[in-house]
């Protein structure tokens, strides 16, 4: 059977990761340099991976204690603790380093109860946190002790911006004061939400204020996406035109997951030979198999929002939406209302703003809502 090479999920190995060299780079240099940074992109454009895909240099892997936490999941600092507490002890597990195995016994003390996850076949450990102090006692232990290793750590909080969704208050400063005693620990935050991070980093009344390198994840260079689908399209005699990687591109607006997946829809036919044809026919699959997630959507918004939406899809992007032509061209009534409308919009991750442009925000939803819905 052939592996198909177009990943829609997780981080294998080089082989499966394209470029993203130059940034790779940067936040190696960050690390070594003891800068803590704060990675951040649209949604599924590849920060995930791309730490991953650093966590998988030699350089990095051989030389730092690597512990990554998804804090997605984390509703309250409890929550984030034992993410955090549970990735520090998979790393015990792992590592070599003296220092840290020391601190096994440390566990043993505030969390007894060990069992393995079936899932992810890691150890959870269940903490005994019943309140906030509790909480930001066992926060503060586990920080001094990752400090005190031999090699130095890079600790990722991958979707940093829940913390701002937690019900406890001064979060980001109890946070802030840790963090800053720790000087052989180098973090990385990343998330998705440019408003809430960016506010976070650069708002000078709050605690993590230039506190980190600020890096923008933005789309993988056209020309190396094409060699790379190209490449792996020929590895098993597929035969792909560039033209045709390049309608792949241009129907993904070349956004890694959108591109990822019609790809390995693609490489999923079996075919000699993937024509523009093709490509057409598999993406129409698609968006008529998501279907009922599209029509969930409507389901949440007012029809004004709605019709909004979907002009935009329409358009493939607006710059002006409250402008009397676009607003009459698709029957929006009152411009005045159209400003709240956006808001709505933009608060539900349901359309972006690119180059002062509005662009609904999941690819494939736009293409279904410009091709399919009359
Ligand atoms: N450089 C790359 N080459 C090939 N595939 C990639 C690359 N970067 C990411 N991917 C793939 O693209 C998809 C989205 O990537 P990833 O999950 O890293 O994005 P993300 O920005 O973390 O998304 P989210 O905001 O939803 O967490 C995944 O399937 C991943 O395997
Ligand atoms: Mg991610």
């Amino acid at each position: 059977m052939k592996t198909n090479p177009f990943l829609t999920k997780g981080y294998i190995s080089p082989e499966y990761f394209c470029n993203r060299v130059n940034e790779t780079n940067k936040i190696i240099s960050a690390i070594k340099n003891s800068r803590d940074l704060t990675l951040i992109s649209l949604r599924r454009m590849g920060k995930t991976g791309l730490i991953h895909h650093v966590f998988h240099q030699n350089e990095i892997k051989s030389n730092f204690n690597l512990i990554y936490c998804d804090i997605y999941q984390a509703t309250n600092l409890a929550e984030m603790t034992q993410i955090l507490g549970s990735a520090v002890f998979n790393q015990l597990e792992k590592t070599t380093d003296r220092m840290l195995k020391k601190f096994k016994r440390f566990f043993s003390g505030i969390a007894p109860s060990l069992s393995i996850n079936p899932i992810t076949l890691q150890t959870d450990i269940d903490f005994r946190i019943e309140n906030k102090k509790q909480a930001e006692m066992t926060i503060q232990q586990i920080f001094l002790m990752i400090n005190k290793s031999e090699k130095p750590t890079v600790l990722v909080f991958d979707e940093f911006q829940q913390i701002e969704k937690f019900p406890e208050k001064n979060v980001e400063a109890i946070l802030r004061t840790y963090i800053q005693q720790m000087n052989n620990v180098h973090l990385i935050y990343s998330g998705s939400s440019k408003h809430i991070l960016s506010a976070m980093f650069s708002d000078k009344d709050r605690p993590f204020y230039q506190s980190t390198q600020l890096m923008e994840l933005g789309k993988i260079d056209s020309n190396s996406y094409i060699k790379f689908i190209r490449d792996k399209f020929l590895f098993v005699d597929i035969k792909i035109s560039e033209k045709s990687v390049q309608k792949i591109l241009r129907l993904t607006r070349n956004h890694t997951y959108y591109v990822q997946y019609l790809c390995n829809r693609l490489f999923e036919t079996n075919l000699n030979e993937i024509t523009e044809k093709i490509i057409l026919e598999r993406l129409t699959s698609i968006l008529k198999e998501n279907e009922s997630y599209y029509y969930g959507y409507r389901n949440l918004l007012t029809e004004q929002q709605y019709l909004l939406l979907k002009a935009i899809g329409k358009e493939e992007g607006v710059r002006q939406p409250s402008s009397r032509k676009f607003t009459n061209k698709h029957k929006l009534g009152a411009t005045s209302t159209i400003n709240s409308a956006i808001k709505s919009l933009l608060n539900k991750e349901l359309i972006f703003k690119e180059n002062d442009t509005y662009k609904v925000y999941d690819v494939f939803f736009s293409l279904w809502l410009k091709l399919f819905n009359k």
